[in-house]
């Protein structure tokens, strides 16, 4: 091996190597190595096997005088979490009470999103959303700012200090909305733009054009999106789609002459890969063609759905569509920053609709097929060489319950079912990001 190994990581690894099309084809993708080595290079995986064969490897390569070799042997070793849809200034109003989602957002967010005008607050609640995420075990995510820029300025400028993978954006919208959060389209496009200028592309970081949705967007402001996206090919486009029936009523109201609320953002040119859509729950028939037909992808937010009583996401019909789905936390819709409690809910909604999510397909949904649903399984989703060290190491029973039900657990399907249906914040060892250890749970400070 001519790269230098820099860090050795033992333990038991679980990954998926292949994006699929259908989830009866995942089992034959699974990989798990009982008693693992992982060779790393700075900020990428040079080598998976099993220890013993590592041991040789190692010997054979070239090393950093510094190498080091982590013990994880007791630990579950996974992909980093994917968040495909979260909104980090609705942090502080995770669980906000007794509304649907138009009450919800007059109520709750519109009122907290104005704090971010202040750099300070942008920046300290920055700091307190990406430990979250890491506190979580999840390494990459599609994030929601405010309209304001500095907001963006703020949660990238984190991201950046550890290298780590994140696409955001500012918020885009001029109708429907208090006057403190609203902007002309043209404010909008230069504010975009300057973004754009400073972190697209910059380290592991890109941007995504975020108009909110479809009832705070003028038909001016969505042709300055798709003038932008036309100029930036490569630019993410993030947006929410047909969550709510009043929310589908007045997009009706607002665009008559679309043919369905997907329509609205279709001939704007907001279609398309790396265009993502959170929550597609009441989708017409025509409207999941066109998600498969411009190869759209689709944020699977179960908590949110349930929490703001949305409705339902038909797992089934994502697949047979042959449609790019990740998973979403969506808070502070969403009630957890937690991967594992996500996929748990999303089980819920499964079974609600007599779907079987299985242990494989939810950890699918939650790295590699999240990466594939942002265009980057090239880059992260499992541990394939050279791809990026973004991995967490998961403890599977942390409490005297979880320690009964893992003890007589006999598959790795049941030990996976059983960690994300009693797992959480606390089975998150540790997570490591471009290479490093960038959260440690018992390193931690009980504040
Ligand atoms: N639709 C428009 N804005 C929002 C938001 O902030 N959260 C959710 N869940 N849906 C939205
Ligand atoms: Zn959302």
């Amino acid at each position: 091996m001519s790269q230098i190994i820099t860090r050795a990581v033992r333990g038991n690894f679980f990954d998926i190597r292949e994006p699929v099309l259908r989830p009866e084809d995942l089992d034959a993708h699974v990989r798990y190595i009982e008693d693992g080595l992982m060779l790393l290079s700075g900020g990428h995986i040079l080598w998976l096997g099993s220890w013993l064969d590592g041991e040789r490897v190692l010997a054979q390569s070239a090393r950093s005088d510094a190498l080091q070799i982590d013990d994880f042997r007791d630990k579950l070793i996974v992909p980093g979490f994917i968040d495909t849809h979260i909104h980090y200034p609705q942090t502080e109003m995770i669980g906000a009470y007794g509304e649907q989602l138009l009450e919800w957002l007059a109520s709750y967010t519109f009122p907290t999103e104005q704090q971010y005008h202040c750099e300070k607050h942008s920046a300290r609640m920055s700091r307190f959303f990406i430990d979250q995420l890491l506190t979580n075990g999840t390494t990459t995510a599609l994030v929601f700012g405010t309209v304001h820029p500095q907001s963006v300025d703020a949660l990238f400028s984190v991201a950046s200090d550890i290298n780590m993978r994140l696409i955001a954006g500012k918020v885009m919208m001029d109708q429907n909305a208090p006057a403190a959060l609203l902007e002309t389209p043209e404010q909008s496009e230069r504010d975009t733009r300057a973004l754009i200028g400073r972190w697209h592309n910059r380290q592991r970081l890109s941007y995504a054009l975020t108009p909110r949705f479809a009832p705070t967007s003028s038909a001016a402001l969505l042709e300055k999106v798709r003038l932008l996206k036309q100029e930036f090919p490569d630019l993410y486009l993030h947006t929410h789609l047909s969550e709510n029936a009043d929310e589908i009523s007045w997009v009706k109201a607002l665009y008559p002459d679309h043919e369905h609320y997907l329509d609205v953002y279709h001939q704007h040119g907001l279609t398309g890969q790396r265009c993502v859509f959170a929550h597609c729950l009441h989708l017409e028939e025509r409207e999941w063609d066109c998600l498969h037909d411009t190869d759209s992808s689709i944020a699977f937010c179960p908590t949110s759905n349930l929490f703001l009583g949305s409705g339902l996401f038909n797992i089934q019909k994502s697949w047979e569509k042959k449609i790019r789905v990740g998973m979403g936390t969506d808070v502070g819709a969403g009630t957890t920053f937690n991967m594992l409690e996500t996929l748990s809910e999303a089980y819920k909604v499964g079974q609600l609709q007599r779907y079987r999510l299985s242990a494989f397909e939810a950890f699918y949904h939650a790295t590699l097929g999240g990466a594939r649903a942002l265009h980057l399984d090239d880059k992260i989703g499992n541990f394939a060489s050279g791809k990026e060290a973004d991995f967490v190491v998961l403890e599977p029973g942390v409490s005297a319950l979880q320690k009964l039900r893992a003890g007589n657990s006999k598959t790795l399907a049941e030990k996976l079912f059983v960690l994300m249906t009693l797992g959480d914040d606390r089975n998150v060892f540790s997570t490591f990001v471009d290479g490093e250890p960038v959260y440690q749970r018992d390193a931690q400070e009980v504040a």
